[in-house]
């Protein structure tokens, strides 16, 4: 199997949803593996957890600093660990924007209730106290708003009669167990995945003015409504087990320059190779999509009706 993902994990006490992860990666077929437990609270007790499982720590308590002035010692404790995603579990901070941005779509949390109920604290007894028929837990994308980001997934939890906000805490967290290393394992390894890919082109694509989608030979591809197309994404296209977008070039100079400059992204495809059109790859990991984004905005350039382009 190829390297785990690095994670990097952010608590401010028990750290029993740490502990999950932590036994969760050590499956070998799990695709990440905990390389840094950071706190806030030098005395939380998940810290002597994770190192007597032999897992680097650090701490440093936060008070008397600023928030971004705290939060760049955190960050550079995970980069220094060559931590690729952060996962938060019980990180009792609010963060600061430069740090979610820094991070921002490669760190998730887990939540203890089903979002979009019940952002912040309590969230127990105020689902008990609304009569809810079921709690849970949610694991979701962090944005600078609390509670706020995509969730990747959710478990509900039935309440019970006479359940306390204790009792359901507790068996909640059986449950936070269970989803957070499930869902984390599908989030580092979702650039793998063609559905997740093509999701993503097209998120792009129909981003632009007037695009529209429709299956081309079988794939999916992208037009100006009632005019050309600009973008094919092809997946094992006769068997060539690669994932990529095609998109238009200017003409055989600007597809042999990109070709040329990099190989392992660019290619000639079949058949639409010979007009023009350049391959970008998909499948090698760590996709910059924002120069898939420009790309795809250069292609719809060029089919765009000019007064079309010109307002964009
Ligand atoms: C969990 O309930 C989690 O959902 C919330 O904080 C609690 C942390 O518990 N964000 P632990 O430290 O993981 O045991």
């Amino acid at each position: 199997m190829a390297d785990k993902v690095k994670i990097g994990v952010l608590i401010s006490g028990r750290g029993s949803n740490m502990a999950a992860l932590v036994y969760a990666a050590k499956y070998p077929d799990c695709p990440f593996e905990v390389v840094l437990v950071a706190s806030n609270d030098p005395d939380a007790a998940g810290l002597a957890f994770a190192e007597a499982e032999g897992i680097a720590t650090f701490s440093r308590s936060h008070k008397g600093m600023k928030r971004a002035e705290f939060d760049a010692i955190i960050d550079a404790e995970l980069r220094k660990a060559g931590v690729e995603y952060v996962a938060l579990a019980g990180y009792m901070r609010l963060l600061s924007a430069e740090f979610v941005t820094s991070w921002a779509d490669r760190m998730i949390n887990i939540h203890p209730s089903l979002l979009p109920k019940y952002k912040g604290l309590d969230t127990h007894a105020r689902a008990i106290e609304a009569g809810d028929r079921f709690g849970g837990c949610s694991v979701h994308v962090v944005t600078p708003e609390l509670d706020d980001g995509p969730v990747l997934g959710q478990l509900p939890v039935a309440i019970l009669p006479g359940d306390t906000p204790d009792t359901l805490a507790a068996r909640v967290l059986i449950a936070e167990h269970q989803l957070y290393s499930r869902v984390l394992a599908d989030f580092v390894t979702r650039e793998s995945r063609p559905e997740w890919l093509l999701e993503k082109v097209r998120a792009l694509a129909l981003g632009l003015p007037e695009a529209t989608e429709k299956l081309s030979h079988g794939t999916p591809a992208f037009h100006i409504a009632g005019g050309k197309f600009f973008a094919y994404f092809s997946h094992d296209h006769h068997g060539d087990s690669i994932t990529s977008v095609l998109v238009k070039t200017t003409g055989p100079e600007e597809q042999a320059m990109l070709i040329d400059a990099d190989p392992d992204i660019y290619y000639k495809p079949p058949y639409l190779g010979p007009s023009g059109w350049v391959g970008m790859r998909l499948d090698g990991g760590d996709v910059d999509w924002a120069h898939v984004e420009e790309r795809l905005t250069a292609s719809w350039r060029m089919v765009a009706p000019k007064k079309l382009a010109a307002f964009f």
